[in-house]
């Protein structure tokens, strides 16, 4: 039997955190009169905590002292810390326990690659801590995602050729870091927005047992 990698970004594939991630960059960029959209919020999926903050401001034209920079990400990571508190198993998204559940079975070596430095806090919150066999997340990594360091770091943790992982993701930046990784991108949400990912599903609810196991096959 063949063992590949499967890799799983974490908010916006195994959780709905990515409306947290939101509401509290949200808050933050209107406290600066920064307007904030649904169509900025996809420009800082997969984005770590400080290129997130850097974006904000460049929209708004805004310069401010290292000390405010470093208030304000505090104040956003607590803010959706707050969020996150309240969490818990239901908040895992659809199917995503099945596809774990089948890998598991399948005997498939599974690993989180998450840009988040929350990732392990989020993994306990919803009791998924002890399902990977490697964590990989923000602290983990020195460059953020477009760049594959967080995928490359996860393939060598399981032992697995990056040629052979098969990565989840739902962000442009996480697409595109797989694929710069040479690993099998699947995209998870729209079409317009992840066209470059190898594979595209909606969620995982339409994502096949045989899919998965032709992954494994081939
Ligand atoms: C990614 C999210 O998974 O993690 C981003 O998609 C977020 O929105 C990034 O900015 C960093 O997360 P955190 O929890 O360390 O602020
Ligand atoms: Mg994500």
């Amino acid at each position: 039997m063949k063992t590949k990698g499967f890799i799983f970004d974490l908010d916006g594939v195994i959780v709905d955190t990515a409306k947290y991630h939101f509401l509290a960059w949200k808050k933050l960029a209107n406290s600066l009169d920064i307007s904030f959209s649904e169509a900025e919020n996809e420009q800082l999926k997969g984005v770590s905590r400080v290129k997130s903050l850097e974006k904000i401001l460049s929209w708004g034209n805004k310069t401010i002292s290292e000390d405010t920079f470093n208030r304000l990400m505090a104040e956003k990571n607590e803010d959706y810390l707050g969020h996150i508190s309240k969490m818990d198993e239901d908040e895992i998204l659809p199917d995503v326990p099945r596809v774990l559940n089948l890998l598991k079975k399948e005997k498939q070596l599974i690993s989180l690659g998450s840009a988040s430095k929350n990732a392990r806090t989020i993994l306990e919150r919803v009791s998924l801590n002890t399902c990977f066999d490697a964590i990989v997340d923000g602290n983990d990594v020195s460059k953020a995602k477009p760049d594959p360091e967080v995928f490359l770091i996860a393939a060598k943790q399981l032992g697995i050729a990056p040629k052979n992982c098969i990565v989840f993701e739902d962000s442009i930046a996480g697409v595109e870091a797989a694929n710069v990784a040479n690993m099998i991108s699947v995209g998870i949400g729209s079409e317009d927005v992840l066209g470059h990912a190898q594979h595209i599903f909606k969620d995982f609810t339409e994502i096949s047992d045989e899919f998965i196991k032709a992954l494994i096959e081939r």
